[in-house]
C-alpha cells in the first residue's frame, strides 16, 4: 500500500489543530462528537491535547456499505449522544468527501439544540464535494483516492494503520 500521510505527520498537524481549536475555543466548555467509526484515532489523539473543560460523545452516520465504494443511504444514529441543549459542539469526521454526511449531522446537531457546530476532518478530498461546506478545521487535504489507515477502512479493515495509505483498487 502507498503511504499518503506518515503517521509522524499526522501527529504533528494534530498538535497544530489542538493547538487552533483551543485558541478558537479560550477557555469555553466544548462537548466533542465523533462520527464513528472513521473518527475512532483521530477524536483518541485529538481530545489528548485539547486542554479546555470537554465532554466526549460519539454518533453513528454511515453511508458506505460493506465491500463497494458507492454512497448509499445515510442513517443517523445518536443514541450514545447525550443531551446537547445548549452546548457548543465540536464535531470530528475522518474525512470530508461529497460533504453530504456532515451537512446532514450538523442540521441534526442543530435540531437537538446544540448552542453552535464546529466541524473538524482530518481529511478533505479535493473536487469531490457535492454540496457547499466548508469545515471549520482540516488536517490535510488529499487528491481523490480512496484511502485507508488511522480510523479509515475498507470493508472494516485497516482501520488501525498509524498512517494514511492509498489502497489500490482490485
Ligand atoms: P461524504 O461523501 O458524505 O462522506 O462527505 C463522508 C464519509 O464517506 C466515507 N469515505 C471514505 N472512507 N476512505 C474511507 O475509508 C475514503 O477514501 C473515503 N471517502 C469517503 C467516510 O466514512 C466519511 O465519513
Amino acid at each position: 500500500m502507498e503511504v499518503l500521510i506518515t503517521a509522524d505527520r499526522i501527529q504533528t498537524r494534530v498538535d497544530e489543530l489542538a493547538a487552533e481549536i483551543v485558541r478558537t475555543y479560550d477557555g469555553k466548555p466544548v462537548t466533542v462528537v465523533g462520527i464513528l467509526t472513521g473518527c475512532l484515532m483521530f477524536t483518541a489523539d485529538l481530545i489528548r491535547r485539547i486542554d479546555l473543560p470537554i465532554r466526549v460523545a460519539f454518533i453513528t452516520a454511515s453511508s458506505y456499505r460493506g465491500e463497494t465504494f458507492v454512497a448509499g443511504r445515510l442513517e443517523i444514529h445518536d443514541e450514545l449522544l447525550p443531551d446537547i441543549a445548549g452546548k457548543h459542539i465540536l464535531l470530528l469526521d475522518d474525512i470530508l468527501d461529497t460533504g453530504k454526511t456532515l451537512t446532514r449531522v450538523v442540521a441534526h446537531l442543530i435540531d437537538r439544540g446544540a448552542a453552535s457546530v464546529k466541524v473538524s476532518v482530518l481529511l478533505r478530498k479535493l473536487g469531490r464535494q457535492e454540496v457547499p461546506f466548508e469545515p471549520d478545521f482540516v488536517g490535510f487535504t488529499i487528491p481523490d483516492k480512496f484511502v485507508v489507515g488511522y480510523g479509515l477502512d475498507f470493508n472494516d479493515e485497516h482501520r488501525h494503520l498509524p498512517f494514511v495509505g492509498i489502497l489500490q483498487p482490485g
